[in-house]
């Protein structure tokens, strides 16, 4: 998975903006959808994350989980295992067949067209400066990935730059240090402005009186609006929409440096009698998934495990969501 340095949590949350980011409710097309298989080697999605990212996914793709729904389930596990709020989820997207258009925010972009990009996914100004806020509270740039933001040798060992003090843990560092003035955030400071590529400055100041980003200061606030903005993103669903049931991970808020997998695929009929059993047999959909989460020691285990009788497939992964050693 991840290489040295690298924190697959950010990499999943960052996954889910850059799929459902080229949506647009004026064409209905696209928004969390998977289409990113698919955009890959753009310039705009560069960086090894993204496909590392649906790599892993691929090991619980089946006829009955879309990778959409994977996206949407590892948006909300890497959020919670960086200390973060629960994110609900729901289960029963579609996946795209082919490439969506352009369009995701890139840093040299103004704060108009921020604005009008978010939108097209239907997040008002406020909105926006809350889930970048949020999604740029873990991880950091690459020096290989954004040499205008982070110039390569200026962030040993890895050359990977955090927006905030706290590189994989789910607070508000980012939004405290942006109003204090004492931001590192590669985004706000430094090299990018000259650059024009200052991409949180933009973003954080469009509301015109910093009023969004001042008052995600409040721990409380922060965690609660996250996890808004978050559910918000991955349900940024344009086509049919199809989303069944949702789900609360009720992880436990602890901060975990690896995160346990297990899959089990059962294939005999539903029983109807169960509340999901009925919720299936009436749709005739994607089934919902039943996520179950252990608490071991050190490792949180995710039960990925569909509502039937006979096993047909059994998977068990366990990756580091935090940092692999430089
Ligand atoms: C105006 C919109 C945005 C711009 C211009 C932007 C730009 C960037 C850039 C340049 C990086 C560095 C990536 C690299 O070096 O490989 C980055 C990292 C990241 N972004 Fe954004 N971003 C935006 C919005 C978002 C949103 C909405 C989210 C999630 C909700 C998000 C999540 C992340 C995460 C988690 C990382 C860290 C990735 C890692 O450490 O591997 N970003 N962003």
């Amino acid at each position: 998975m991840a290489g040295p340095g690298r924190i697959t949590a950010a990499e999943w949350i960052r996954t889910a903006f850059h799929d459902m980011a080229t949506g647009s409710v004026f064409t209905g097309i696209g928004g969390l959808d998977a289409s990113l298989m698919f955009e890959i080697a753009r310039p705009e999605n560069v960086g090894a994350g993204f496909s590392d990212a649906l790599a892993f996914f691929a090991n619980f793709y089946s006829s009955r989980v879309s990778v959409s729904d994977l996206i949407a389930i590892s948006t909300s596990t890497a959020t919670r295992s960086c200390g973060g709020p629960i994110v609900p989820i729901r289960a029963g997207r579609k996946d795209a067949t082919a490439a969506g258009p352009n369009g995701t925010p890139e840093p040299q972009n103004s704060q108009f067209t921020f604005v009008q990009q978010s939108q097209r996914v239907d997040f008002n100004t406020s909105e926006m400066v809350e889930l970048i806020a949020c999604g740029h509270t873990v991880g950091g740039v690459y020096a290989a990935n954004f040499p205008p933001i982070v110039p390569p040798g200026s962030a040993p060992p890895n050359d990977y730059k955090s927006v905030d003090s706290t590189i994989d843990r789910f607070d508000n560092r980012i939004a405290v240090e942006f109003v204090n003035g004492n931001t590192t955030d590669p985004m706000s400071v430094g090299p990018s402005i000259a650059a024009g590529r200052n991409s949180d400055f933009k973003v954080f100041t469009a509301d015109g009186t910093n009023a969004t980003i001042k008052a995600l200061m409040d721990p409380a606030f922060f965690a609660d609006r996250c996890a808004a903005m978050f559910q918000q993103m991955v349900e940024v669903e344009l086509q049919e929409l199809s989303l069944l049931m949702l789900f609360r991970l009720t992880m436990s808020n602890q901060v975990t440096c690896s995160l346990r997998f297990f899959q089990e695929v059962r294939a005999s009929p539903l029983q109807a009698s169960s509340e999901f059993g009925q919720l299936f047999a009436q749709r005739r959909i994607l089934p919902v998934l039943i996520l179950c989460i252990r608490i071991v020691v050190g490792t949180l285990v995710v039960v990925v495990q569909l509502p039937r009788q006979r096993l047909v497939r059994q998977l068990d992964l366990t990756i580091p969501l935090h940092f692999t050693p430089s």
